[in-house]
């Protein structure tokens, strides 16, 4: 068996691989081309080591070489010893592991470990974290400063003037008249509806393709949401579909700015000011993202923001509302507080809430707008670099970039043809796991889950079930690396090459 490394010196390889064995991922040189590809689906790592008859390391071969290979006019039945990079390049097994780092040097490609007949015992990769975060707050700025600066001063419940502040710079932000700091975004939207009077009895039409917390926020006040179905190109709720839910009962229309990026506005608010309506955009994902011109959350007559750790900027837990009528803000403020006169103290006007932000949460949320547009450019950067990697990758359908559509690129998320690769979506996400990419799945439709069914009326929604079935976000973080980037990129565009030349094996 001389492809079994001897037990006593095998060493896992290293992080993009850890998953699989050192027996994993070789292949004999005299194995066929589609057995590599067979051991590199399977395997899900960047390349494979070639051994000889004897088991020495003879070369490497990746999707790369196999494509070149069949570009030449080959076949998948051609020795793996013709297609190879001839020699690894391997270092001995006892290397220490400076001198290891030093050989590997900023490359992420795995160096053979080989024993003293040359035969490969182990992989080392450089330490590229095993799981790179979706979406991470980065509390570089001022943040510890200002939370001090609270608790030196007493000031940590919602009355401190960072919270003042916060919501000042916020509404300087969108450009609106009222921005109100709350706990969350969840209550940001209830706070919005009830401010505008919305309940039992009235309906309010938001989309398919969302964080639940939209509709559970119309479900607190009683209300009843009416869900539609999304446009193919913004995957945010469809024009199309909104008209034929409006009905007598319709108080309220709640676009959602999915993953930053903006609905498409201008139908949505013609059709609300013909059948006087509210438009409350959800704009949890959103903060910076701008539809021609106007920032999403400064568009229709409310806009909410969410503040969890992974938004755009953070204060923990934490939201903000923003209001551009004066007496519907005033009313919100009391809601915010109780229900009570702002002007008499213990004095209830009515059935409020307690909704307030801390001083240390909103001081947490002034240092994260100091360094707000740093995370704007650097999100960009990000969609940037994804979208040139997948550029001319036909399975991959990367966010729409369309004309006045400014995407604050939250987390970047793509639709990828899983039926065309064989395989679920899940498949896929376990595959790129295995390949040290975290991932997570686009939202579950709404009208698939058991407490929001019953607001799907007899509407379709083909798209939205697409796009959930078959989307994914990847890393992106503004602290991610051009490594990690890289290392994302190359693990998602070698698994659709590999699946494609898999399924050419099978059919
Ligand atoms: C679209 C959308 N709406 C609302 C919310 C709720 O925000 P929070 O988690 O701050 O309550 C989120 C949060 O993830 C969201 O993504």
């Amino acid at each position: 068996m001389p492809f079994d490394p001897p037990p006593n010196v095998s060493r896992k390889p290293q992080s993009l691989s850890n998953a699989n064995s050192i027996a994993d991922l070789l292949v004999k040189d005299s194995d066929s081309l589609a057995d590599a590809v067979a051991k590199l689906d399977a395997t899900c790592a960047p390349l494979l080591l070639v051994v000889d008859v004897d088991g020495k390391l003879a070369g490497r071969i990746g999707i790369a070489e196999i494509e070149a290979a069949m570009a030449r006019g080959t076949g998948l039945e051609l020795r793996v010893g013709a297609a190879m990079i001839a020699d690894a390049g391997g270092v001995p097994a006892d290397t220490d592991a400076a001198q290891l780092a030093k050989f590997a040097g900023n490359s992420a490609r795995p160096l053979a470990l080989l024993d003293g007949e040359r035969r490969p015992v182990g992989l080392y990769t450089q330490a590229t974290p095993r799981r790179v975060p979706i979406a991470e707050p980065q509390l570089g700025g001022n943040e510890l400063k200002y939370v001090t600066e609270c608790v030196e001063t007493n000031w940590i419940s919602s009355q401190g003037t960072f919270v003042r502040r916060f919501e000042k710079e916020f509404a300087e932000l969108l450009g609106v008249p009222h921005a109100l700091a709350v706990s969350n975004g969840t209550v940001a939207l209830h706070l919005a509806l009830a401010a505008f009077g919305i309940g039992p009895g009235d309906e309010v039409i938001v989309p398919d393709l969302t964080f639940a917390a939209t509709l559970n926020a119309v479900l607190y006040t009683g209300a009843t949401p009416v869900l539609v179905d999304v446009a193919p190109d913004t995957w945010n709720m469809d024009p199309a579909a909104l008209s034929d839910a409006i009905t007598p009962r319709t108080k309220a229309i709640m676009p959602v700015h999915l993953y930053g990026q903006p609905t498409e506005m201008d139908p949505i608010l013609a059709l609300a000011r013909k059948h006087k309506l509210v438009v409350i955009e959800d704009a949890a994902e959103a903060v910076g993202a701008a539809h021609k011109g106007v920032q999403c959350g400064a568009i229709g007559d409310s806009g909410t923001f969410s503040f969890f750790s992974n938004k755009m900027i953070t204060t923990g837990e934490g939201g903000m509302v923003t209001f551009k009528d004066d007496a519907v803000a005033a009313r919100a403020r009391m809601l915010r507080d109780h229900g009570m006169n702002p002007n008499k103290r213990y004095w209830h006007e009515e059935v409020g809430f307690n909704y307030r932000l801390t001083n240390l949460q909103a001081a947490i949320g002034c240092a994260q707008l100091e360094q707000f547009q740093g995370f704007r450019v650097r999100k960009k950067e990000i969609a940037t670099y994804y979208e040139s990697r997948f550029a001319g990758i036909s399975e991959i359908e990367t966010p729409a970039i369309l004309p006045g559509f400014d995407n604050s690129y939250w987390v970047f998320s793509i639709v990828v043809d899983c039926a065309g690769l064989g395989l679920t979506r899940d498949e896929l996400m376990a595959k790129l796991a295995k390949a040290g990419v975290d991932t997570r799945p686009l939202f579950y439709c709404m009208h698939e889950m058991p407490p929001y069914k019953a607001y799907a009326g007899n509407r379709a929604f083909p798209v939205s079930s697409r796009l959930s079935e078959n989307g994914l976000s990847l890393p992106s973080s503004t602290s991610i690396t051009e490594g990690q980037l890289a290392h994302v990129a190359d693990a998602l565009t070698n698994l659709v090459r590999t699946r494609r030349l898999a399924r050419a094996i099978a059919a």
